[in-house]
């Protein structure tokens, strides 16, 4: 096997914490460096996560030659400019989600990757979980027979703190933070991208970004998907694919536990059977090891990063008609 790849990290908030952590995990990478924008983050950063190099400014990560990879875990809107620059620098690049807030976004990240020849990858890592791959077995074996209905949830409750969440200049609200995970899980079911999207929201008084949001999407074979997010409320997550035959019932869709995995299946007339996947360990350094098997042995990305533009698809349509032409 390849040496393991040594990852730099981008950015010095809480999801860069959470893959540090993760990354002691991974089989196939380990924590090589992280940058911020200011110096003293990153150094506060570096020695709270046992990172060895600290750079404080993202360009100096870009620049180290020991680096093979980075994660990019800056606002959704700052992933471009880091991704074009990484990718120019020829790192291979794990960039959180989502990729690009438009699709030109995605498709210019894209094709930088491919001009440099980098694997980029959205990270989406519901996606690298195995209770997804069951999923997506149980419905291609047709155990519910045909697909008629998606139904998904992701909400919860924020203070009133600022958060990059909340900042409208930053593409804050539910749909693009977690809404984005309800319209992934939808078009991965269907198998093809939607010809009609219908939004309905609520915009927060001081934020004016969408706190909560309910969403249905048309897909030509026919098939319905409806999900809703929330950034004030209680904590929900759920998926439910309904089919002609029965219903696949997913409580924990987008972070499945990290060992044991349950989802239920309801076939007419019968009692409901639980299908179990063992994970074997968390997402992160799943994702890491997923990126490291993708650069070295030439495995097929779970989720190519072209798949990136469909998502971004209708998270700016809905967002064009919640803001106006941006
Ligand atoms: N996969 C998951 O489960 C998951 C969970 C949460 C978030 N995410 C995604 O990860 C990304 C980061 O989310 P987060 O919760 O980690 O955000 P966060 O805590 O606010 O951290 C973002 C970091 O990005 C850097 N940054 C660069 N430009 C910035 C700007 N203009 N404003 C604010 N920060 C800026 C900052 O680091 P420096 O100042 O040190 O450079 C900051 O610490 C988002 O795209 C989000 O959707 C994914």
């Amino acid at each position: 096997m390849a040496d393991a790849l040594r990852w730099g990290i981008v950015g010095t908030g809480m999801i860069a914490g959470v893959f540090a952590k993760g990354l002691e995990q991974a089989k196939r990478g380990v924590k090589a460096a992280v940058a911020s924008r200011g110096a003293d983050r990153a150094k506060a950063f570096a020695e709270k996560n046992g990172i060895p190099s600290a750079y404080g400014s993202y360009e100096e990560l870009f620049a180290a030659a020991d680096i093979s990879a980075v994660y990019v875990a800056t606002p959704h809107p700052c992933h471009r400019e880091v991704v074009l620059a990484a990718a120019a620098a020829g790192k291979h690049i794990l960039c959180e989600k989502p990729m690009g807030v438009t699709p030109a976004e995605c498709r210019e990240m894209i094709a930088a990757a491919a001009k440099a020849d980098v694997t980029l990858l959205e990270a989406f890592m519901y996606r690298v979980h195995p209770q997804t791959e069951l999923i997506r077995t149980v419905i291609r074996d047709g155990r519910i027979g045909q697909v008629k209905l998606i139904r998904s949830s992701f909400c919860y409750g924020l203070g009133d703190a600022y958060n990059v969440r909340l900042d409208k200049a930053l593409r804050g609200g539910g749909l693009y933070d977690v809404g984005c995970y309800c319209i992934n899980f939808s078009r991965m079911v269907a198998g093809e991208e939607p010809d009609d999207i219908a939004a309905v929201w609520t915009l927060g008084e001081k934020t004016g970004v969408d706190e909560s949001l309910a969403c249905g999407l048309r897909f030509p074979s026919g098939i319905l998907a409806h999900f809703d997010v929330s950034v004030r409320s209680a904590n929900s997550t759920f998926a439910e694919i309904q089919g002609t035959e029965g219903s696949l019932f997913v409580p924990s869709p987008w972070n499945p536990h990290p060992e044991r995995a349950d989802i239920e299946l309801r076939r007419k007339g019968q009692a409901p059977l639980t299908l179990t996947t063992v994970a074997g360990g968390r997402a992160f350094p799943l994702e890491a090891d997923h990126l490291a098997a993708v650069v070295q042995d030439g495995a097929t990305p779970l989720i190519p990063a072209a798949n990136a533009v469909g998502n971004a698809v209708v998270l700016d349509t809905i967002w064009q008609r919640m803001h106006g032409p941006q």
